[in-house]
């Protein structure tokens, strides 16, 4: 017999709220004060000369990633959408060319694409990963297509081998988007740097983070040399008069101070250990969940590993015969944190479905220089839809500490709410959450 469900009255099963996630130690703490101490919060000036590619701090950090990362080159930035829209630029992108990209991301990932007056175009997502689906990318590609910008969701990397065959095919370039994924492995090789360009954010919910902050990967010295202008007023110091160096580089400010530079450098030292911690929490999740009928816990394709940003997972609505709403409402009164019913739809949101992003008019989807109508709204990736509105159930794993007692308790909650599926079947519908 189990006690009722919180929803309904019953005893909260998780009354007090999980401690949050703290990254933050003692040596971070030193690190920052260290810089302070000296004087200097930012060495980079935006002119010619040794100041234009940062401070000590900054340069460390950059060769500690490079190295971590075992890429040629990387580039620190002050959040990951500025590496974002310094990536956009720096593959030469002209105004209404396309980019191909996902809707299940952070709205900054498609918006760096408008920056430079880019049309984005949403290819739908796999139902089992999240991640967009190829197949889906390569019915997409136009005589426009530029470049893909996957995303690595939720902690695991897209199927960036089928998204490297097309771009080849194409002749497209391919940046990863892998915010959520540091650390994240394909085979031998770290997410993020199977890309021409990819990189990670760093701000506060990350695994790893400095407040804000964002470094950009790439083995390609001619595009680590056009993100670092990009970042840092390019148009002061190029001297060469040729439009394809001089494009994209207006204007953008993208540096990192030298006191998240000195941070990140300790946190990136932490990472293999919290990627250790939250692939324990969803591994010890998963044994409890995989029980419960109409649940499917989340899916890592062979040869990848996952860093659980998010543990993401699916519900059988129509076996279970209640909603996904209905079951996230009944989890969240139990004291379960961060309970996500759905995640994003981007293609949908009003800037999109009315395409307003600079001025009224409709620019840049209106200029003349995008030659082909492109339009957003529901129906264009019916799997993401579904997944947003009916079946996706995730647990924003980043939030809170998730230590085995933790874990242990919410699997409890879990199997509390199944046990009590009858009920939930037969109340009067809950007001739901999105
Ligand atoms: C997938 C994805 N892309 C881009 C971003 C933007 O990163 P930042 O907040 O560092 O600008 C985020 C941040 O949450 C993200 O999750």
């Amino acid at each position: 017999m189990t006690s009722p469900l919180a929803l309904f009255g019953g005893p909260k099963l998780i009354p007090t709220p999980l401690a949050h996630f703290s990254t933050i130690g003692a040596d971070d703490i030193a690190a920052a004060v260290a810089v302070m101490e000296t004087g200097v919060l930012s060495a980079y000036i935006g002119a010619p000369g040794p100041g234009f590619m940062g401070g000590p701090r900054v340069r460390a950090l950059e060769a500690a990633a490079a190295a971590r990362f075992g890429v040629r080159h990387a580039l620190a930035v002050n959040s990951w959408t500025s590496g974002l829209i310094a990536a956009v630029g720096a593959i030469g992108i002209e105004p209404g060319d396309e980019i191909i990209t996902t809707p299940w991301t952070m709205a900054a990932t498609a918006t760096a694409i408008l920056h430079f007056a880019g049309i984005p175009v949403f290819a739908d997502i796999l139902p089992d990963t999240f991640n967009i689906d190829p197949r889906c990318v390569e019915a997409l590609v136009s005589p426009r297509t530029r470049a893909i910008l996957a995303v690595d969701i939720f902690g695991q990397s897209a199927d960036m081998a089928a998204l490297r065959d097309i771009a080849d095919r194409h002749g497209l370039k391919l940046i990863s988007d892998s915010a959520q994924a540091p650390g994240a492995m394909v085979g031998d090789r770290p997410a993020g740097t199977l890309a021409d360009i990819g990189g990670f954010s760093l701000n506060y919910h990350k695994h790893i983070h400095c407040g804000e902050g964002g470094i950009l990967v790439t083995d390609d010295d001619r595009l680590a040399e056009r993100l670092a202008l990009i970042r840092n007023h390019g148009e002061v110091v190029i001297q060469s008069e040729a439009a394809e160096d001089l494009a994209n580089i207006l204007g953008y400010n993208f540096r990192m101070g030298e006191i998240e530079a000195a941070i990140a450098a300790v946190q990136l030292t932490k990472l293999e250990e919290r990627v250790a911690s939250r692939q324990r929490a969803a591994d010890r999740l998963t044994s409890a969940l995989r029980e419960l009928p109409g649940l499917t816990p989340p899916y890592t394709p062979q040869g990848l590993t996952n860093v659980y940003y998010v543990y993401g997972m699916t519900l059988d609505t129509d076996a279970l015969g209640v909603s996904r709403n209905r079951i996230a409402e009944a989890l969240r009164a139990e004291g379960v944190p961060a309970v996500m019913a759905g995640y994003q739809n981007i293609h949908l949101l009003p800037a999109f479905r009315r395409r307003i992003a600079y001025g009224t008019g409709g620019f840049p989807w209106t200029s003349p220089f995008a030659s082909i109508e492109r339009h957003y709204g529901p129906g264009l990736c019916p799997v993401a839809e579904k997944l947003h509105a009916e079946t996706f159930l995730g647990l924003n794993l980043c939030l809170n500490a998730f230590g085995d007692a933790d874990v242990d308790v919410v699997a409890e909650a879990f199997r509390k709410v199944w046990a009590n599926l009858d009920a939930l079947r037969d109340a009067e519908p809950i007001r739901a959450h999105g």
